[in-house]
């Protein structure tokens, strides 16, 4: 497994592999990687014949109050995960060689970026579809790999290389959660240990909440309202948004008649963390 730093030598490296027929698969991701970046990885190693992995902080999806600073860093450590998982190459760009001093194009995105994240950060998409479209251009890959954790960037990208016929199949792969239910996140580092055992109450609303449609409720406000005051029996929780919406559109569903996504945002402490399931009619 190769580490690089330079578009350049991914582009000299990923031409080298076209030439040879080779199909390429693209796991991009900032870093501090957990199992759930890793199951990613594994699907792309399991349906390409190169992986590659970029590592990289992308400040121009960060707010200035968010934690662009804190996020945490180990390289070292991610290359032993991707080298193991049988990624073929890391890129692992610096901010200036991803944006020059006198960058000023971006991608963005109305409607499916209103409702949700979107709304509490709302530079957060045009830096995620701004960096990703990058990222594309630099791989070009045949298949890109994204987690059904953040359940809204998935919909963004599938929607974005839809709209500007980027010519990459966009696979999304399942949540990866700890043993006792709460998802996996490079962000949960930053809880201590009450905070940690109070986080468990997002999967454990949602869970409640998922009982609920299965059981035939079909009106979003009940499942809102139960999932709602789950969540407020913890004292450190602080909840962001709990909505029903609609799988493809994300706007919000009054009454539960086509696929939806149930999803959170919860802070918990200092920490923002968001969790999902989705429910097919
Ligand atoms: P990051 O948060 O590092 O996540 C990289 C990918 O891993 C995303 O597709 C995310 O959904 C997936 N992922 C994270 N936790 C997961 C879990 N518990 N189970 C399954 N998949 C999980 O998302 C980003 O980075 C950035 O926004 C990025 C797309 C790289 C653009 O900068």
């Amino acid at each position: 497994m190769q580490i690089v730093t330079t578009i350049n030598e991914v582009r000299t490296i990923v031409s080298e592999w076209k030439k040879q027929n080779l199909t390429v698969g693209f796991v991009p991701t900032m870093g501090y990687l957990h199992e759930g970046h890793q199951s990613l990885i594994a699907k792309s190693v399991s349906q390409n014949d190169k992986t590659v992995v970029s590592i990289f902080v992308n400040p121009m999806q960060f707010s200035p109050n968010e934690d662009l600073e804190s996020y945490p860093r180990d390289l070292e450590k991610d290359a032993i995960l991707c080298e193991k998982t049988g990624a073929d190459l890391i890129f692992h760009p610096q901010p200036e060689e991803m944006y020059s001093n006198n960058f000023c194009s971006f991608v963005d995105m109305n409607g499916l970026t209103n409702n949700l994240c979107g709304k509490s950060r709302p530079i957060h998409f045009r830096g995620v579809c701004t960096v990703v479209s990058k990222l594309f251009n630099i791989v070009k890959p045949d298949k890109a790999y994204f987690g059904e954790k953040d359940a809204q960037q998935l919909a963004v990208i599938k929607q974005m290389v839809n709209d500007l016929n980027i010519d990459i199949k966009i696979i999304g792969c399942p949540i990866v959660r700890e043993a006792d239910g709460l998802a996996k996140s490079s962000r949960n580092t930053y809880l201590s240990d009450k905070e940690r055992q109070a986080a468990l109450i997002l999967s454990k609303s949602l869970k409640y909440g998922k009982t609920l449609i299965e059981n035939g409720e079909r009106n979003s406000q009940k499942i809102i309202d139960k999932i709602t005051e789950i969540i407020n029996t913890e004292p450190l929780a602080v909840i962001d948004y709990v909505s029903v919406v609609d799988s493809l559109t994300m706007e919000n569903v009054k009454t539960i008649e086509k696929d939806v996504l149930v999803a959170i945002a919860v802070k918990i402490g200092k920490t923002r963390l968001i969790d999902n399931f989705s429910y097919s009619v």
